[in-house]
Order: structure tokens, then C-alpha cells, then sequence
């Protein structure tokens, strides 16, 4: 069965599923939310277990930008109990968002997580690992982002948090944000904006390339603080 294809601006699909906290109808726990789904191959596996942890620690961050964190791993829901454990311990922390329990990998061929298959690509029962993606996917179910990593590689929480950021400024003004930004700094101006509108619209925009103007951007207090300290 081939894998579906799903781009940015694809819309995430529906699925019913187990969690690690009972059943779930993905539309109904998105409600009217943004959500951040990333997933993991298989449960006890160690930079996945470091990944939930910081996942479950800045979940706070999550909430107040009104999204929602959903974990997916291909295990069932037991396994997925127990290793929450682990990670609590490990990580002190108290993590409480459900883990799409995806033994059979459907969500993950769903929403077209499944590696590239190659001699080295299997675990011990030859078969595939799920690619460890993340989405970001908005109150419209529009995907807006899809990351995949190396298994050896861990995620950044702050990179997942920080497109949030911007996915939402941008929603809300008619910016776009640069290499590296973080709220707070400037921004740029976008595109389809002319130059007569961003006077009204950015009257400290400047400039710099006729196709690179920037503006500086108020942000709240709140969310700039968030990049203050450590993520
Ligand atoms: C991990 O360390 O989390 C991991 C190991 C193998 C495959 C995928 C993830």
C-alpha cells in the first residue's frame, strides 16, 4: 500500500486511535487548537525518552500559545504507561499529554511518517521504523510544518516552539520572520505588502533591498521572556 503524501498545506487527516490516556478522536482533541504531534519508532528507545522529557517540561509554553502536544509511538498503551514512568523519573517531570498508541503503525503510514526502507532501515522484526517526524498542524487542520529526524539525532523543543511563534505573527500580521528570529526581534515585511501600505502598517519599517524591508514587531512580554532563559 503506498504511503499518502502530505505536504505543507495538506490537510491533516482523522484518525481514531488508543493513547496513554484512553481512547482519542484526533479532530475532537484538536478542537478549535493548534497541535504539535511528533512521533517515535518504539518505546524505551534512549534519545526518544530524553525528547518526551523535554517535550513534557515545555508544555506550559505550549498551552499559552492555545496548542496542544500529542505524542505518537508504535507501541500499545500499557508499554506506553510504563515508559512515562522512565521519562518522569529521568526527565522530573510530570508529563500528562496522551501517546498515540500506533502498534500496527497505521497513523504513522497515515500521516506518511514511515522511513525510507532500506537494508538498515528495520528493527528486529523487519520491519520499518516510523520516521520520527513532527507537525505542526493549525486550528484549520492545515499542516503548517513537518520536520523529520535521525534517530540519532534528538529534537529541539525550542526550534518546535519557535516556528509556532512564527507560524502565529504571521497569521496575525502580514510578516514574515527571519534566519534565527526569535520574538522580540524585527521581522520582515511581507511580500504582497507595497511600500505606501507598510507606511501605514509598519510606520518604522526600513528599507534595506526593495525586497527586504524590515519592521520591528511588538510581541508579548510573555512569549519574548520564554527565549530569555534556557529551553
Ligand atoms: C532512540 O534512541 O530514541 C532511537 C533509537 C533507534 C531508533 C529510533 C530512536
Amino acid at each position: 500500500m503506498s504511503a499518502p503524501t502530505l505536504r505543507l498545506g495538506s490537510k491533516a487527516p482523522n484518525f481514531q486511535s488508543e493513547t496513554s490516556n484512553g481512547p482519542i478522536d484526533f479532530y475532537e482533541f484538536a478542537g478549535d487548537q493548534w497541535v504539535v504531534l511528533f512521533s517515535h519508532p518504539d518505546d524505551f528507545t534512549p534519545v526518544c525518552t530524553t525528547e518526551l522529557g523535554a517535550f513534557a517540561k515545555l508544555e506550559p509554553e505550549f498551552t499559552k500559545r492555545g496548542a496542544k502536544l500529542l505524542g505518537l509511538s508504535a507501541n500499545k498503551p500499557d508499554s506506553h504507561r510504563a515508559w512515562i514512568k522512565d521519562i518522569n523519573e529521568l526527565s522530573q517531570t510530570n508529563l500528562s499529554f496522551p501517546i498515540v498508541a500506533d502498534p500496527e503503525r497505521k497513523v504513522a503510514h497515515l500521516y506518511d511518517m514511515i522511513d525510507y526502507q532500506d537494508a538498515t532501515n528495520v528493527d528486529d522484526k523487519g520491519v520499518q521504523f516510523t520516521i520520527r517526524s513532527v507537525f505542526i498542524i493549525d486550528p484549520k487542520k492545515t499542516i503548517r510544518l513537518i520536520i523529520s529526524y535521525p534517530a540519532s539525532t534528538g529534537r529541539n523543543t525550542a526550534e518546535v516552539l519557535r516556528v509556532l511563534d512564527s507560524l502565529q505573527l504571521g497569521d496575525k500580521n502580514r510578516v514574515t520572520t527571519p534566519i534565527n528570529w526569535t520574538p522580540g526581534d524585527d521581522v520582515i515585511v511581507h511580500p504582497t505588502v507595497s511600500n505606501d501600505e507598510a507606511k501605514t502598517l509598519f510606520p518604522k519599517f526600513k528599507i534595506v533591498k526593495p525586497y527586504l524591508r524590515f519592521t520591528p514587531l511588538e510581541v508579548e512580554q510573555d512569549i519574548r521572556n520564554t527565549y530569555k532563559s534556557k529551553l
